[in-house]
């Protein structure tokens, strides 16, 4: 039995469509915290059980039975992640699942000045404590995200920001596709698994990339740290919000971001999307 957490998101959502292609719904189950959001994978013949990190008494009912137990990483900003990870690792321990398989991230390390990367890096080390057989998806950033980083360039003709790294911008749909391809592998893939598309593009790059697509110059201008974040305060964000992205710019500027792995491209069989394909859809603001 596979159990996929997170289902109600997009990422494991697709990752369920995918193990479709592979299994029978008979050998799928899916956690959710609001059973109603679950409707379309019990119309689908998948069981549907109810499970909340944050609510440790529900989860080993939810977790019973699982070969293989995919959990996503938490997505609340103001959760504790790593506790809620650790709430939910202890109870796969205690229901006897045979490997977890985790939602991570590209550049997960407790030294990285992106915040998520830190929780990341943290999970790592309790799944590695727990025992249990595990497969960190260490997944590229999501390439539709893309915008975070380049702004209103359609409207500005400049990519505005700090210093920043090269970044390997992955399609989350390729990393949901990966995900059931290694849950149907049956083990294969032990420990960090880094996902990337095949190129980590700067905002040099980007700014290069977004001239082609609207054939007139897109420039790239280099801000201070500090007075990027007053300009993004002055705008309106909330300061937590702007330093969580001049975290993810100092990441990318130490290389956190850098690598690009083959493996996402081999395990679908074709070239992973290109980043080019979300900064042609980066909307107008
Ligand atoms: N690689 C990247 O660039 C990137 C970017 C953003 C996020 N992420 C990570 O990737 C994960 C999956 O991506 P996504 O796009 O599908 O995210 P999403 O839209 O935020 O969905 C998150 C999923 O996790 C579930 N969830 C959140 N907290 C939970 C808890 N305490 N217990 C059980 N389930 C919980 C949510 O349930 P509900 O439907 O009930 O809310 C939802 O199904 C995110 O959670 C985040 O950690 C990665």
């Amino acid at each position: 039995m596979i159990i996929v957490t997170g289902a109600t998101g997009p990422l494991n959502g697709a990752t369920v469509d995918h193990l479709l292609e592979r299994m029978p719904a008979s050998e799928i189950a899916v956690v959710v915290r609001d059973v109603a959001k679950g409707r379309r994978f019990g119309d689908l013949g998948i069981e549907v059980r109810y499970g909340d990190y944050a609510d440790a008494a529900s989860l080993p009912a939810a977790f019973d039975g699982a070969d293989q137990l995919l959990l996503v990483s938490a997505s609340d900003p103001a959760a504790d992640a790593v506790a809620l990870h650790r709430t939910a690792i202890d109870a796969a321990v205690s229901a006897g699942v045979g490997r977890i398989l985790y939602t991570s991230h590209q550049g997960a390390a407790l030294d990285t000045p992106f915040g998520p990367g830190r929780d990341h890096a943290a999970t790592e080390q309790l799944l590695a404590d727990s025992g249990l057989a595990w497969t960190s998806l260490r997944n590229g950033f999501y390439a539709h995200t893309v915008s975070w980083l380049t702004g209103p360039w359609r409207e500005t003709g400049v990519m505005a920001g700090p210093a920043d790294g090269p970044v390997s911008w992955t399609s989350r749909d390729d990393e949901a596709e990966a995900a059931a391809i290694i849950i149907a592998s049956n083990g294969a893939y032990e420990g960090p698994t880094t996902l990337t598309a095949g190129s980590a593009p700067t905002l040099d790059d980007l700014a290069v990339m977004a001239s082609e697509i609207v054939g007139r110059p897109i420039s790239r201008v280099v801000v201070d740290d500090e007075d990027w974040v007053a300009t993004q305060i002055a705008a309106g964000r909330p300061e937590m919000m702007a330093r969580f992205t001049l975290g993810m710019y100092r990441a990318a500027r130490e290389g956190f971001f850098a690598g690009v792995d083959p493996l996402l491209g081999t395990l679908l069989g074709r070239e992973p999307q290109s980043v080019r394909v979300a900064l042609e859809a980066a909307p107008v603001h």
